[in-house]
């Protein structure tokens, strides 16, 4: 970790906090006075997901199933009626084909459409956009200064990279914010990811690298699973437990990394007897290239975020 970087939910959470408990409520009147309009204009205990897809759910799924958010107080879109029925029948909120719709009525819009098409949806919506409206993004690649470009206000904007482990409450999400951001708005996009993730604020120049990392990352861990569990069964384990046995060693040492605060070479080392079985194993890995290549792969996913959309 860098200088640079704020480590730990509960400490950004003091950070942001502190920050708001420094402004003194009765001084800055005229800031006090914009303030309220802003929040008499839009309601931000509502919130609208424009693009329902499988980040999007997964964050519907979240929110409700944390009681974040009741179901009168999130409302989503998508491109085609069948999949907003789908939302709207397995969660039972309001969910349409209608962006400018769902703008008008939220507080909070979050963005999750995919970056190809980020560009059309602003362009849709931007003249319906009101002051002081949040705009959080989870399009890998978009930057805040790329949405800002469309708004003809200084909407806060904040640019968030989830993972798809928000739908089980074990995500991994990044916030940065925009030139009109302030920490309170960071607050209240940490308090929304909070329940469902954990989350931490870094300067924007870091999320292309989160995407290829956190972002991407469960599908390289499913495929260590998937892999696992395949060599499992090739020595005779029945699919279903192999693949338990897979997923939970995986849980496992993850849990033993973020309790123990081990380097995970140390707890490699833990697990490597010497002459035992596993060095067998490690040395088959490093034949592989197992390690080099998820480096490689984190590179990729890097890159490939940083040419999703260009400005
Ligand atoms: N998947 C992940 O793990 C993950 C993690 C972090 C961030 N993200 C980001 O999240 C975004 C969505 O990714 P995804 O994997 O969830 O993709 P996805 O499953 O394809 O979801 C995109 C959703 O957007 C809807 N949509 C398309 N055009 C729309 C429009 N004009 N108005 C409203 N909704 C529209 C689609 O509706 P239809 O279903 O009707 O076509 C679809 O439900 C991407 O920018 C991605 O970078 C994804």
């Amino acid at each position: 970790m860098t200088g640079t970087t704020k480590i730990k939910k509960n400490k950004i959470s003091k950070a942001v906090k502190s920050t708001k408990e420094y402004k003194p409520d009765k001084l800055n009147k005229s800031k006090k006075s914009s303030e309220s309009k802003k929040s008499s204009e839009c309601d931000r205990s509502v919130i609208g997901i424009i693009g329902a897809g499988k980040i999007g759910e997964a964050i519907i799924s979240g929110l409700l199933s944390q009681k974040v958010k009741t179901r009168t107080q999130i409302i989503a879109t998508a491109r085609s009626t069948g999949r907003a029925d789908y939302i709207h029948k397995n969660f039972k909120i309001r969910c349409a084909t209608d962006n400018t719709e769902l703008v008008s009525r939220c507080g909070i819009i979050i963005l999750a459409v995919k970056p190809q098409i980020i560009s059309s949806v602003l362009t849709e919506i931007a003249p319906h956009i009101k002051e002081g409206q949040l705009i959080i993004s989870v399009a890998a690649g978009v930057t805040t200064f790329f949405i800002e470009s469309y708004l003809s206000s200084k909407n806060p904007v904040i640019r968030a990279m989830p993972n798809l482990c928000c739908q089980v409450n074990a995500g991994m999400t990044v916030l940065s914010k925009g030139a009109h951001a302030e920490d309170s708005d960071a607050d209240t996009a940490l308090k929304l990811f909070e329940p469902v993730s954990k989350v931490i604020v870094l300067e924007e120049k870091y999320l292309d690298s989160v995407t290829g990392l956190s972002g991407s990352g469960p599908a390289y861990i499913y495929i260590a699973i998937e892999a696992l569990a395949e060599g499992g069964v090739k020595v005779g384990l029945p699919r279903e437990v192999a693949t338990l046995l897979a997923a939970q060693t995986a849980f496992g040492a993850a849990q033993m990394v973020l309790k123990t605060h081990s380097h995970p070479a140390l707890l490699k080392d833990m697990v490597t007897t010497p002459a035992g079985v596993t060095i067998d194993g490690i040395m088959e890995l490093e034949e592989g290239k197992f390690r080099v290549t998820l480096i490689k792969a984190v590179v990729k996913g890097t890159e490939r975020s940083k040419e999703l959309v260009k400005i």
